[in-house]
C-alpha cells in the first residue's frame, strides 16, 4: 500500500517541480494572472450555456432596485471577463471591480458587445478594500463565482453593505422577508420540499402503527419486533428523501434539458 502512495506522490512531486519553481522564482503568480482570463473567457462560453435560464431569472428584477433617478447603478465585485454583462438591464449604469488587471482588455469586449449597457469604469482593486467606490453609490452589487475563493469574505461583504444606497423597504417586501410567521415558513418549505414533510408523516405513521401493533406480537421478541419497527420507519423516511432527491434532479437538471419549461 506504502510502494504506490509513494509512486504517486512521486510523479505529483515531478509534476508540480516546474510550479514550485516558478513560484520560488516569484513569477507563478504573475503567469496565473496572464493566463488566466484565457481559460476563464472559454469557460464562461460553456457556463453561461448551462446557466443562462438561471442567470435570467437570477437578474430579472435588477431594475426595481434602481434609484430615484430611474437609472440603475451596479457594481460588480470580481467581474472577470463581464460575463454576467448581457444580463443586465438597459441603461444599466456599470461600474465593475477585480483586483487582476488583464482583465481589461476582456472587459471592454464583453462591454462593446452588450451596447444596452452603460459602462462607467473598470477599478482594479480587490473586494475586500474598494476605497475607490463612494459610500452608499451603488443600487446593486453583483458578485458571481467569487467569494468562494477570496481571503476575507466577511470584509467583502462589509464593503458591499458599505457602497449599497441605504434603502426603505415597501410594506409589502417587509411582510415577505421580515414578517413571515412560523407557520406560513413552514408551509412555504414544504411546498418547496414536500418530501421531506412526507418522510416524516410516514416515519410517525409507521412508528405509531408498529407501537400500537406491540401487544398482537404473540410470541415473537419484543427486541425483534422493535427492530422491525424501527427499520420499517426508517425506511419510509430514507425513501421519501429519496424520491425528493430524484425529483430535485428531475426538476433541475432533466426538465429544463429536454422540456421546454414556461417561465413564470
Ligand atoms: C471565477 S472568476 C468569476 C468571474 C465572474 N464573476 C463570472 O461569474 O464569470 C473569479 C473572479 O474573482 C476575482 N477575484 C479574485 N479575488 C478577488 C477578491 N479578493 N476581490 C474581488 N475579486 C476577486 C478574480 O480575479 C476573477 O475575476
Amino acid at each position: 500500500m506504502t510502494l504506490p502512495i509513494l509512486v504517486l506522490r512521486l510523479v505529483v512531486g515531478i509534476l508540480a517541480f516546474p510550479m514550485y519553481l516558478l513560484n520560488l522564482l516569484g513569477v507563478w503568480n504573475w503567469i496565473c494572472k496572464r493566463c488566466f482570463p484565457y481559460f476563464l473567457l472559454r469557460f464562461t462560453v460553456i457556463y453561461n450555456e448551462q446557466m443562462a435560464s438561471k442567470k435570467k431569472e437570477l437578474f430579472s428584477n435588477l431594475q426595481e432596485f434602481a434609484g430615484p433617478s430611474g437609472k440603475l447603478s451596479l457594481l460588480e465585485v470580481g467581474c472577470g471577463t463581464g460575463a454576467n454583462f448581457k444580463f443586465y438591464p438597459p441603461g444599466c449604469r456599470v461600474t465593475c471591480v477585480d483586483p487582476n488587471p488583464n482583465f481589461e482588455k476582456f472587459l471592454f469586449k464583453s462591454v462593446s458587445e452588450n451596447r444596452q449597457l452603460q459602462f462607467e469604469r473598470f477599478v482594479v482593486a480587490a473586494g475586500e478594500n474598494m476605497h475607490q467606490v463612494a459610500d452608499g453609490s451603488m443600487d446593486a452589487v453583483v458578485c458571481t463565482l467569487v467569494l468562494c475563493s477570496v481571503e476575507n469574505q466577511g470584509k467583502i461583504l462589509r464593503e458591499v453593505c458599505r457602497v449599497l444606497r441605504p434603502r426603505s423597504m415597501s410594506s409589502d417586501e417587509w411582510s415577505a422577508a421580515e414578517d413571515e410567521g412560523q407557520l406560513s415558513r413552514l408551509r412555504r418549505k414544504s411546498r418547496d420540499s414536500p418530501f421531506v414533510p412526507v418522510g416524516v408523516a410516514g416515519f410517525v405513521a409507521v412508528l405509531s402503527y408498529g407501537l400500537y401493533k406491540l401487544k398482537s406480537r404473540r410470541e415473537e421478541k419484543m427486541s425483534l419486533r422493535l427492530i422491525h419497527v424501527r427499520v420499517a420507519a426508517q425506511g419510509c423516511a430514507v425513501g421519501a428523501v429519496t424520491l425528493g432527491v430524484l425529483y430535485s434532479m428531475y426538476k433541475d437538471y432533466i426538465r429544463p434539458r429536454f422540456f421546454s419549461v414556461p417561465r413564470k
